[in-house]
């Protein structure tokens, strides 16, 4: 209605707003930050959705079909950057005209792949790209019937981050920019595919499935999996998915999933991303866990059959709100992922199962911490959680540092103001930044503002910018509170001075209790003790994915023969990067256990994905 009186009023406000819409058609609402690892220029052309395509083709190992993205020009650009790297394009075409236009790639970089120039006029709202992944692609692993657990049908499953989305999608693969998706996948019929998005929950007749992801999300999040699944719900909106022989496995490992989802919602507010279900892939998942939005994909190394080693799911599921929701801008601010993560993911189990439970895992963080500082050395720049990866392969920043100090950051914070206001401040972070990319900068002063609000007392007791900015662990670091752990030094220290270990009191012990044990254990061990440990407590057949890598870590050091064979099994039968890499490490590391490894790793290395093959090639120095 126009207020009778003040019409010219009402005519400036119609002015003013329709000046103001039309100002803002070109103009962007946001500055992206720059990348090293992306050859695109969002600044300029921003892709803003991307439709998918793609045939799998289980004869060939390659995807192939279309990528159609929907472009926001912000500056009447002539351009447009993508990433890729293996692709084959054979033509693209401007919006739905159908008319052809002209691409070319630039000079290839060693990780990054080589930018895709599209030629496209300030007017094109879209290109279509017809392209094919190689088989070598490095995001895809295929697998051949063998490799899983049924054995009959072939498996494929993609790992985009950090910057592999390019190896099967050609797209802006950085972190700071976002985009909504959609996609057809058509494979065989016999088997289900899913998404990083809306999935299906049955095989259809046809072996083609449709998926949509209402939600932006940056490309080292766009995720595909192909294989004989089975769907199985655990709670209202949580769900497994796993081939038939795992998949009650699963949904029994992971009962506790509603009650997860529930506590992170208490603490940091609503998920956001409707379903959250998971799927367990075949042992070559070269993680334990990756945050696909709406699926987590996780290793089959954490069915333990008793739940202990379910903080991954709280991880990945914390992930929902840090990472996936507020994303680091870059590579170098990954410690805005995982630190928050790691912080949240410990926060999550203690309302779950409790603080005793948790300040263990503390406990345990800060032993990475601190084995990796040690490895890594105290004053390497790359323990600073602000990182330079300029020149790098990102993976290099990969470390527990990101992980660790970045939760012991974050614990010093609640320590220093106090859980109630670090909580409100921290659900007011996630609420600003939703959908958006956060640079360590941004999140440094929107924490002086927010948080610390001039309080010089407490900014100076916070010791912020060393703990970002320099290496190593500022001296105001708030410790774990366990005191769990000293009954197992103490029985350590009975064992060590002559009791037998089948003397050793280990009554209520649980997963935890066992690793810290393991990792406590003297160095060089003679084959008497070594068989001692073994006979009490069956180390070398253990179930329990971590007790058993623990274990093997001495066996290769003490050169305890009969567990080889165990370790063989181990090295050969799973492909996650976190058990592999010490376990080769320390067999490079003993001339003696060289020829072991190479012998053990000629056979293992074409059941690995490419980063975990990747990481080993260089422990070994391997050339074939
Ligand atoms: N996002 C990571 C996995 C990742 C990081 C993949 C960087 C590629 C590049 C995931 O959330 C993660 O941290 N996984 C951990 C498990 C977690 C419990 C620490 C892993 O895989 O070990
Ligand atoms: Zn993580």
């Amino acid at each position: 209605m126009i207020p009778r009186k003040l019409p010219y009023l009402y005519v400036i406000a119609v002015i003013c707003t329709v000046f103001s819409f039309a100002c803002q058609e070109p103009e962007q609402d946001m500055v992206y930050a720059r990348d090293p690892h992306s050859y695109a220029k969002p600044n300029e052309v921003a892709v803003e959705h991307l439709d998918l395509d793609l045939a799998v083709d289980f004869a060939t190992n390659k995807l192939g079909g279309t990528a159609k993205l929907i472009l926001a020009n912000h500056t009447n650009s002539k351009e447009l950057f993508l990433d890729s790297r293996d692709l084959t394009v054979s033509k693209v075409l401007l919006d739905d005209s159908g008319a052809e236009t002209n691409f070319r790639f630039g000079a290839e970089q060693e990780f990054l792949g080589k930018p895709l120039i599209v030629e496209i006029s300030p007017e094109t709202k879209s290109v279509t790209i017809f392209y094919e992944s190689s088989p070598q692609a490095a995001a895809v692993q295929w697998l051949a019937p063998e490799q899983t657990a049924g054995g009959k049908h072939p498996f494929l499953f993609t790992q985009s981050q950090a910057i592999l989305a390019r190896t099967w999608i050609p797209c802006q693969d950085s972190p700071g920019i976002r985009m909504t998706y959609s996609g057809t996948i058509r494979t065989d019929p016999e088997l289900m595919a899913v998404m990083s998005a809306e999935n299906p929950t049955e095989k259809t007749a046809d072996g083609v499935y449709h998926f949509n992801m209402p939600q932006p999300v940056p490309a080292y999040l766009l995720a595909l999996a192909v294989g004989d699944l089975e769907f199985r719900a655990v709670g209202a909106r949580s769900g497994v998915y796993a081939e038939p022989s795992v998949v009650g496995k699963a949904a029994a490992e992971f009962e506790d999933t509603e009650t997860m989802i529930e506590a992170a919602e208490k603490l940091y507010g609503p998920y956001r991303w409707g379903r959250y279900d998971i799927i367990v892939l075949p042992p070559s998942f070269p993680f334990g866990g990756m945050e696909n939005p709406r699926l987590t994909f996780a290793t089959p190394t954490v069915l333990a059959g008793d739940k202990s080693l379910v903080a991954l799911i709280a991880h990945e599921l914390a992930h929902s709100w840090s990472g996936n929701l507020v994303t680091n801008a870059t590579w170098d601010d990954f410690w805005l992922n995982e630190g928050f993560t790691t912080y949240f993911e410990h926060r999550i189990m203690e309302e779950v199962y409790g603080k005793n439970y948790a300040e263990m895992l503390a406990a345990l963080s800060y032993q990475d911490l601190q084995k990796s500082l040690a490895n890594m050395g105290f004053d390497s720049k790359d323990t600073h959680l602000k990182l330079n990866l300029d020149g790098r392969d990102p993976d290099d920043g990969m470390t527990a540092i990101a992980y660790d100090k970045g939760h012991f950051f974050l614990r010093t914070i609640e320590a220093t103001v106090g859980r109630e206001k670090w909580d409100t401040f921290l659900r007011n972070y996630f609420d600003k930044f939703a959908f958006k990319p956060a640079t360590t900068e941004a999140f440094v002063s929107y924490l002086k503002k927010e948080l610390l609000a001039g309080n010089q007392e407490m900014e100076q007791s916070l010791q912020a910018d060393a703990w970002i900015y320099n290496p190593g662990v500022p001296e105001n670091v708030a410790l774990a509170q366990s005191d769990q752990f000293q009954l197992v030094e103490a029985q350590i220290g009975r064992w060590q001075e002559g009791a037998s270990a089948k003397s050793i009191d280990t009554n209520g012990w649980t997963t935890h209790h066992w690793l810290h044990f393991l990792r406590n254990l003297p160095e060089g061990l003679d084959t008497k003790q070594m068989r001692d440990l073994d006979r009490a407590f069956n180390f070398s057949n253990s179930g329990n994915s971590e007790i058993l890598n623990a274990w093997l870590a001495h066996a290769i050091v003490n050169q305890y023969e009969p567990a080889y064979p165990a370790l063989e099994n181990f090295l050969t039968s799973m492909g996650r990067r976190k058990f592999l890499q010490p376990l080769y490490e320390r067999m490079a590391a003993n001339p003696a256990m060289m020829e072991m490894a190479r012998l053990i790793y000629r056979k293992a290395r074409p059941t690995y994905h490419s980063v975990a093959a990747g990481t080993i090639d260089k422990i070994l120095n391997w050339q074939g």
